[in-house]
């Protein structure tokens, strides 16, 4: 592969939300987790991470429910779930008479960065080979429930899916904020309200337009909630409500804990 058909590969990224009935091949996917993981970094080398493939209709119909209903993970042939896991390691370690570790706050974040890294390899792996993904933070939502669901051990949680199968649409590219908004130079340039003015407004628009144009139904409940743009939507009861965000963090505390991240 050249360095442009890599850009051509990036440029391609579109997130697919319906698939064609056509099954994904097992082995195959197996084959791309395994290229995935020598393809990606990983802290220490230590591959604190387990990806739980769910292929079974009936147990994507529960998966469904958890994923608050989102009709894709009943059409996509497969469900990928991203577990951040020092369980394995752990075992390992107390086989081998070494002292324990990685049941802490900093191993948490050390096997979620490996997880989310091996996720986003799969999906450029998945894409180059022409199948459609897309990422379900409903995932962190429903940690709790999932992790029961999918039998996570202790120091085992899932930190992000996937949906996986053949594209059934060719959606638009999606905009993004321009380079000057993230990109610094050498130290972090605090933007001005004249420079978020600035470098929010083609997503303003787009983002905006894009959500007006879902439906009368979309339309008179923004109009009905008073919300005039795309930030307030953001945060309004329709998109990320921050009470929900609040109550969803107690349960994640309360999750690490139980599960030997947070002692
Ligand atoms: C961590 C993460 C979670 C996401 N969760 C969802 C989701 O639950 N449902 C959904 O339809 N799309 C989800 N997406 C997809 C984003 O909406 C999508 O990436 C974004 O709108 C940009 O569109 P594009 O990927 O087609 O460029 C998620 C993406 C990421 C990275």
């Amino acid at each position: 592969m050249t360095a442009s058909d890599f850009t051509g590969l990036l440029a391609a990224h579109r997130s697919i939300r319906q698939f064609h009935s056509r099954a994904v091949d097992h082995v195959l996917i197996d084959q791309v987790l395994e290229d995935s993981l020598h393809g990606s970094s990983s802290s220490g080398n230590l591959n604190m991470v387990s990806v739980i493939k769910t292929f079974d209709t009936e147990r994507k119909a529960h998966l469904c429910k958890l994923h608050f209903d989102q009709p894709m993970v009943l059409q996509a042939p497969l469900v990928l779930t991203f577990c951040a896991d020092s369980f394995r390691s752990r075992q390992w370690l107390a086989q081998r008479g070494a002292r324990l570790n990685f049941g802490n706050l900093v191993s948490w974040h050390v096997a979620s960065f490996d997880a989310i890294i091996l996720a986003q390899t799969t999906a450029l792996a998945l894409e180059s080979l022409g199948m459609g993904i897309c990422y379900m933070g409903t995932t962190l939502h429903s940690m709790t429930e999932i992790a029961e669901y999918l039998e996570c051990p202790d120091h085992c949680l899932p930190v992000t899916s996937m949906v996986v199968g053949w594209p059934a649409e060719a959606p638009a590219q999606r905009d993004r904020l321009p380079g000057a908004a993230w990109i610094h130079s050498e130290r972090y340039r605090r933007p001005s309200a004249d420079d978020i003015d600035r470098l929010f407004s083609a997503r303003e628009v787009n983002g905006w337009n894009r959500y007006r144009s879902m439906g009368e139904d979309m339309v008179r409940e923004m109009d009905e909630k008073g919300i005039t743009s795309l930030a307030q939507y953001y945060t309004s009861d329709m998109k990320y409500p921050p009470q929900e965000f609040e109550r969803d963090s107690q349960k994640l505390r309360a999750l690490l804990e139980a599960k030997g991240f947070l002692p």
